[in-house]
């Protein structure tokens, strides 16, 4: 307010001495007030033209389900976690158990890390370059790592990191994401965009065009075959307990979809859950418990929605992304689901004040571990705990 009202004065004070012959001083701050809408509206034209003839997207309007706020009751269960590894494992973007009882860790220098949870000791156990994300554990205890920038690759104790598939019937897989294995060696995993790479993944988000794909790699033939596509940024994937249906996880559209691979609905798809109140992103799956625990980014708003709604506002956060955003990626949300896609827990840190960026987590001997892409640490929860101490 003190700013507008000092620059205000010299302007009016200005043209009034200029043109004090030949109008009133009402007339005359009348006129500069027209001047200045229209210059105003002449270069909100300009500018809106430059940010849509130069916009990296393409976008289509997306009208989502009405979003309800709040959605599950507010709450800080998720400031209670424990560092481990703080400072060693940067950006442990998911974690999953080994058979040692390890758990290993994907981190954006490259590495795939073992935490080893009595101790909190980090072993640097494999580096695999890229910028690995998904991880899963294989039949024969190897870990496979989704990496966007190499494929999906297999690493073991061997010195050499293997790419199991970087094609899928002839075309190539751009953003390997996510990855899941069934008890017989099956593997899905997940491409995200077929026309965005990994560090543009923000503009598939804001096209809104569905480019999102999940394949399946059969280790008896050695073929990658193509499930699904057109799926909106198709990120986590988790089979069910029993392996009759797979849930795959569309970032921008705010929800996981069911895709029956055994039954009277074979091949066909339904939504598991919508309408979430944030991006998902890793889900999986804890058998004992039959639950889906499913990592939250980018907090929802109205802000985002009106966005996604918005040709003009995708154009111009496209373009002005890297300094502005409609999400808010402090928030960290963690959920669990049933099998029938209905939320049993959630747990929050709504302002990121100790862990922001929750994209997923495991369980293990009654404590969650949990994966971020952005801090330098693995978190930890013991599910008993009540209360932060
Ligand atoms: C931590 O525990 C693991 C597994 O038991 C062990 O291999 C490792 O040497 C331990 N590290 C330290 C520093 O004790
Ligand atoms: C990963 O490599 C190990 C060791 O070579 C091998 O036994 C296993 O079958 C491989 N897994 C896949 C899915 O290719």
């Amino acid at each position: 307010m003190k700013h507008m009202a000092m620059r205000k004065f010299p302007v009016s004070e200005r043209v009034r001495v200029s043109n004090s012959e030949v109008a009133s001083p009402r007339s005359c701050t009348k006129e500069a007030g027209i001047v200045v809408i229209t210059a105003v509206c002449v270069l909100t034209a300009i500018f809106t033209t430059f940010v849509v003839a130069t916009s990296p997207i393409d976008p289509i309007p997306l009208v989502l389900p009405r979003h309800t706020i709040p959605w599950v009751r507010e709450n800080r269960k998720l400031e209670c976690v424990e560092k481990l590894g703080e400072g060693l494992v940067l950006g442990p973007e998911d974690v999953v158990v080994a058979r040692d009882g390890s758990l290993v860790v994907a981190t954006r220098d490259g590495w795939v890390k073992k935490v080893w949870p009595r101790n909190g000791t980090v072993e640097n156990w494999k580096r695999v370059g890229g910028y690995p994300c998904g991880l899963a554990l294989g039949v024969h205890g190897e870990i496979l790592v989704a990496d966007p920038l190499q494929g999906l690759l297999n690493v073991t104790d061997d010195d050499e990191v293997r790419c199991i598939t970087s094609t899928a019937e002839g075309t190539p897989i751009t953003f390997p994401d996510s990855v899941t294995v069934s008890g017989k060696g099956q593997i899905y995993f997940t491409d995200a965009s077929t026309k965005h790479l990994l560090h543009f993944w923000h503009l598939d988000v804001l096209e809104s065009r569905p480019h999102g794909r999940v394949l399946n790699f059969d280790p008896t033939t050695g073929r990658t075959t193509v499930l699904m596509k057109g799926l909106a940024f198709a990120n986590g994937i988790a089979l069910s307990p029993t392996e009759d249906f797979l849930v795959v996880c569309e970032s921008w559209k705010y929800r996981c979809v069911r895709y029956w691979l055994e039954g009277e609905f074979k091949g066909t798809l339904e939504t598991f859950i919508d309408n979430l109140p944030g991006l998902p992103d890793n889900i999986h799956l804890h058998a004992p418990s039959q639950t889906f625990w499913l990592g939250l980014v980018g907090g929802r708003s109205w802000l985002t929605d009106l966005t996604l709604k918005s040709a003009l506002l995708k154009h111009f956060f496209a373009k002005f992304w890297h300094h502005v955003t409609p999400f808010n990626f402090e928030r960290g949300e963690l959920i669990a689901i049933n099998l029938h896609g209905q939320v049993i827990v959630s747990y929050q840190d709504p302002r990121g004040a100790r862990f922001s960026f929750a994209t997923g987590a495991v369980i293990q001997d009654n404590y969650l571990y949990i994966g971020s892409l952005t801090e330098p640490f693995l978190g930890r929860l013991n599910l008993d705990l009540q209360e932060c101490t």
